[in-house]
């Protein structure tokens, strides 16, 4: 292992490793590490692919010669996370002849892990999944925790599993040829690891944004690997979200229901990614937090410019209507008995789940853009 790769233990019922690190993607024996039986079906997508999917399969042969890699490459972006490519999966599992001790292994960012995971969930009543992130918000959240699914056009993420990897293995080097507009989608969500827990972090963040925003590889590792400790801290107390999990959808309710209702987008078109989705929905949650009473106006505008400094977008797009996006979130999996569970916070650091959110209060937040 390089010297300057680093792990973070995911303990609870089913424990695993997140490696964190340069060039870990070339390392066969780290990758066939996590490979019980003969079949791996490597999941990516039309960007990814094309960088690093050959150097994957060489490295897993080199040290496990007796594999049978199956491959599938769906089209970049959020709109390939369906139901479809889903079955594409299972098709493409059932070719390879994969057995129970198979591995799908999810090579990229959000879509390739969420989609990889949901069909390792469901082949076979489950078989191991390696996350093996190349985006930034990929290696800071959804590789981590066992979160998989699907989108359907009435909402995102409402068809999945808990099936949490055997590993996480993210390749720093990955991010070096990440899109500028990837990278600050994932340090929304880094952000958001400060604003739900973690005041020291908020300011190191401050502090440090020229230098993650240059991309910076240690800044990088740094913000990689507290993201990732946090995450795994809670997962491995509340593995199935009955709890404090639910924390770290600050911002996500608002942003799903934006994503969804602007339509998911291929990359390259003017949508909001999820990550700035996400951004634009911790500012709504501010808000609402600051008109319910529960923190105030200043909490509020060091978040937004926080998010600013990063380049982030703080306002719901031009031509997406209030009604339109309340009835998104009565869709979300928090609500309970038809009313709007969100997380809110006390100010930086102090993020909570508020029951029974009155439907006026967030309509006006809506409106007021
Ligand atoms: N992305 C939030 C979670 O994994 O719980």
């Amino acid at each position: 292992m390089t010297p300057s790769a680093r792990t973070v233990a995911v303990s609870g019922d089913t424990p695993y490793t997140i490696h964190i690190g340069p060039g870990l993607l070339g390392q066969g024996e780290l990758l066939a590490r996590h490979v019980r039986g003969r079949h791996v079906l490597l999941l990516s997508d039309s960007s990814v692919a094309p960088l690093y999917l050959a150097g994957v399969t060489s490295a897993l042969l080199a040290a496990r010669p007796d594999l049978l890699i199956g491959e599938l490459v769906l089209p970049a972006g959020e709109a390939s996370k369906t139901l479809a490519h889903f079955g594409d999966a299972i098709t493409a599992l059932a070719a390879l002849g994969a057995t129970r001790d198979a591995c799908v292994m999810a090579l990229g960012g959000g879509v390739a892990g969420d989609l990889a995971g949901f069909a390792a969930a469901c082949w076979m009543r489950g078989v191991d999944c390696v996350q093996l992130p190349t985006s930034l918000l990929a290696m800071v959240d959804s590789s981590v925790g066992g979160k998989t699914a699907v989108d359907i056009p009435e909402g995102k993420n409402l068809v999945g599993a808990f099936h949490p990897p055997r590993a996480v293995i993210a390749d720093t080097a990955a991010l070096r040829t990440l899109p500028p507009r990837e990278l600050r989608a994932g340090l929304a969500e880094v952000i958001k690891y400060g604003a739900i827990r973690d005041p020291l972090f908020f300011q190191w963040l401050q502090a440090e944004h020229a230098a993650l925003l240059a991309g910076d590889d240690t800044a990088l590792a740094q913000a990689i690997a507290r993201s990732c400790e946090h995450k795994a801290e809670i997962v491995a107390r509340d593995p199935l979200e009955k709890g404090e999990r639910a924390l770290l959808n600050l911002g996500h309710t608002f942003g799903h229901a934006i994503e969804t209702e602007q339509g998911y987008g291929a990359p390259g078109n003017d949508n909001l990614n999820h990550g700035e989705a996400v951004a634009v929905g911790m500012v709504l949650a501010a808000r609402l937090s600051a008109q319910l009473g529960m923190s105030g106006d200043a909490d509020t505008n060091q978040l937004r410019e926080l998010l600013l400094r990063y380049e982030l977008p703080v306002a719901i797009p031009a031509g997406l209507q209030p009604e339109a996006l309340l009835a998104r979130m009565r869709l979300d999996k928090k609500n309970v008995a038809g009313r709007l569970r969100l997380v809110l916070w006390r100010g930086i650091g102090r993020a909570e789940v508020v029951a029974d959110v009155d439907e006026a209060d967030v309509l006006r937040v809506l409106a007021a853009g």
